[in-house]
This record gives C-alpha cells, sequence and structure tokens, in this order.
C-alpha cells in the first residue's frame, strides 16, 4: 500500500440504487467503451479506476448525463488502515497528500462512508459520528473552514476493510452533495406521502424553478404528495386521478379534484403553469400524454415526471431502450433538463422538463 497519492491511478466510486446495477453498468459501457469493468464493493457501490484525472472523467459524465447514476466521489489516494495509526490516522495522512486540492478559502465538507458485509453481501453505510470526529483535524490540515451541511469542496472517504480511499472535488461533480447521493429529508407531520420526497428531490436536483403562483395541473395526484407539496409553493393544484385525494385536501381552497382518468379532460382543458406527472403507468402512455399536455404550458414552463419501468421479463437493455424512447419522444415538446433515477425513486426515473411551445 502507498503512501502517496495516486493522480495516475485515479479512480471513482460510483453509486447506484442496488436494483439498478446492470443499467448503470449498460449505461458506463455505452459512454466509455474502454473504461475498465466497475468492481462491485457493496450493493449500489462501485469502484471504477481511470485512464484520466476525475476532473475530466466528471465532466464527461455532465455531458453523458447516464440515467441511473446516483452520486459519483473520487479516489485520489489509498492509504492503509493499521491497528497504530487507526482509521483517524490513515484520515488524516491521505488527506495531508491531498491537502493542494482543497484551497485554504474553500469551505470543506467531510464524508465517510464504510462498507460493511451483512451476509453475502456487503452494504455501505454513513459514518456521521466519524464526520465530526474528523472535522478539526481536517480544518488543522487544510486551513478551510469546515461545513459539511453546505460544502463547495468535499472531503470523500471510504473505508473498505484495511483500505481507505480518499478523494476531494467540487460539491458539483459528485452530482449529489449528499453522500452516495442519498438525499434525506425530514419526515413532517403533515406530510401525505413519502411520494413527497420525490418531487421534492426533483426539484432540488435539477434546479426546477416553481412560479411564486399560478396553476399546477397534476397528473395520477393521489393521495395527494405532490399536491401538498405544489400547494407548500403557493401554486393552485388542479388535481386529476380516478382515485381519492387525502382528507387534508378534499375541501382545500387551492385544489380542483377532477376524479377521471387524464386521458379524458385533456383535450379543450385551460392553460397551465406546471405540470407535474406522477401516474403509474406504462411510460410509453406517460410520454404521449406528456407531449399532448405540453401545449397547455407557456413556453419555458416546468414539468416534471415520473416514467414507470416495466416491471418483469424485461431485459435491462430494453428497459434503457425504452427510458432513452422516451426522452427522444419528449424533446420533441420539451426541452429534457434531466432524467435521474433519484435515491427516492422506486422502479421508476424522474425527468424534468421545459415546454418548447407557446401553447396556451
Ligand atoms: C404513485 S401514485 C401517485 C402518488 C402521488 N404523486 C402522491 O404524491 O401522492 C399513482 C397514481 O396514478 C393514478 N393514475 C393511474 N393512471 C391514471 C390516469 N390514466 N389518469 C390519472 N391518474 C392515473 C393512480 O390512480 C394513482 O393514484
Amino acid at each position: 500500500m502507498t503512501e502517496t497519492a495516486q493522480p495516475d491511478r485515479a479512480g471513482v466510486l460510483l453509486t447506484c440504487a442496488p436494483e439498478a446495477q446492470g443499467l448503470l453498468r449498460l449505461e458506463l459501457a455505452d459512454a466509455w467503451p474502454g473504461l475498465t469493468a466497475p468492481q462491485w464493493l457493496a450493493d449500489g457501490l462501485a469502484l471504477v479506476r481511470l485512464p484520466g484525472g476525475f476532473e475530466a472523467f466528471a465532466a464527461e459524465v455532465g455531458r453523458a448525463a447516464p440515467i441511473f447514476l446516483r452520486h459519483l466521489a473520487p479516489v485520489q489516494t489509498e492509504q492503509a488502515v493499521t491497528p497504530s495509526r487507526g482509521v483517524m490516522g490513515a484520515m488524516k495522512r491521505g488527506l495531508e497528500l491531498l491537502e493542494d486540492m482543497a484551497p485554504a478559502d474553500a469551505v470543506l465538507g467531510v464524508q465517510v462512508r464504510r462498507v460493511v458485509a451483512s451476509g453475502d453481501a456487503a452494504r455501505v453505510e454513513r459514518m456521521t459520528a466519524l464526520e465530526r470526529e474528523f472535522a478539526p483535524t481536517a480544518a488543522e490540515v487544510t486551513r478551510c473552514r469546515i461545513d459539511t451541511a453546505h460544502p463547495e469542496r468535499i472531503v470523500s472517504t471510504l473505508i473498505v476493510g484495511d483500505r481507505l480511499l480518499m478523494g476531494i472535488s467540487d460539491v458539483a461533480a459528485n452530482l449529489s452533495a449528499w453522500p452516495g447521493g442519498e438525499r434525506r429529508f425530514l419526515e413532517l407531520d403533515d406530510q401525505i406521502s413519502r411520494a413527497e420526497f420525490k418531487l421534492l428531490e426533483a426539484l432540488e436536483a435539477f434546479g426546477v424553478e416553481m412560479p411564486a403562483s399560478g396553476v399546477a395541473l397534476d397528473m395520477g395526484a393521489a393521495p395527494g404528495g405532490w399536491t401538498r407539496v405544489l400547494l407548500e409553493k403557493g401554486l393552485s393544484v388542479v388535481a386529476v386521478d380516478p382515485a381519492k385525494l387525502h382528507p387534508s385536501l378534499v375541501r382545500h381552497e387551492r385544489v380542483t379534484h377532477v376524479r377521471a382518468r387524464i386521458e379524458d379532460r385533456l383535450s379543450g382543458a385551460a392553460p397551465v403553469d406546471v405540470i407535474v406527472n406522477d401516474m403509474r403507468i406504462d411510460p410509453r402512455a406517460s410520454t404521449a400524454i406528456m407531449l399532448q399536455a405540453a401545449s397547455l404550458l407557456p413556453c419555458g414552463g416546468p414539468a416534471v415526471m415520473t416514467l414507470k419501468l416495466p416491471e418483469g421479463g424485461v431485459t435491462d437493455r430494453a428497459l434503457l431502450a425504452t427510458v432513452r424512447a422516451s426522452l427522444a419522444r419528449l424533446r420533441g415538446a420539451y426541452h429534457v433538463i434531466g432524467a435521474r433515477r433519484l435515491f427516492h425513486n422506486r422502479s421508476e426515473v424522474t425527468v424534468a422538463l421545459q415546454a418548447k411551445s407557446t401553447g396556451g
């Protein structure tokens, strides 16, 4: 185990949902045919050796925009965790070697994760106590202000057995400021469904700007988690769903519940300012509905949708093709701002859009 930083053997830690490993592998092979095969260190966490540096790879990720990649973090040094120096000693040594990558005026976050064996598999856990314990040492070594909640650059550390992998990068290069892309939200007492987190995460991840007032069309609204988020943003909501809404929304003055299938209500519908769609239907059908609905939005009007992935008997290649085909069709009426399987997505991909048309 070397004691130096290894820019010539740079690596990257890639995270995805454990069920999406096959899909991410395909996307990597499509975008980077020469890349070495990912080494899966735990469910949904792979190490890939890079021919060049992390920054160049992160820039290519920005261009290729893989759908099933949740988070990436650089590996620029590997340290042995020996009984004599322990994890803290290995972290300090690693950071000393990378000190140049943390300019003194940067606000630095410290993220520490650990691979934990569980039966035949392995999972990753965040070590918040170690992050806090290491913060004063990180400040001393780098002379940076440490703020793990609001960082500009992040020291990413992964402990795998007696190895410690470390790297420093701009937060934007990691795709998410959260370790492994695991975006956590506080549960609220008046929350209607966990689906709310999906919309909140999408707005944040894709930088969607909602108008401060106006009307949102919520397709597949029940029980009403997304509707609640839209109300919180100041919008009125036309909630279309044959199913019942949560009692707290039934008589809400800014909610109109249209208890029907959206297909039966689109023609002649009034213009809206925002469209969201979380309908549990075939992705092709959902895409067709979004294309029809685009003319209800002003030019640049935001839309967020989930594309539900077909389940059972579908190869990863076919599934990826289905998602890509939907995105290609959506481009006929929208700018695709982003399409990713985010942390709160289950068997689905979230897509952020902006209407091209000047309809309405
Ligand atoms: C995943 S749930 C939506 C959850 C919702 N976003 C929330 O935050 O509570 C999917 C919904 O899509 C609705 N749905 C399915 N097909 C529909 C259609 N053709 N038109 C309108 N709603 C539909 C279902 O009734 C179901 O309530």
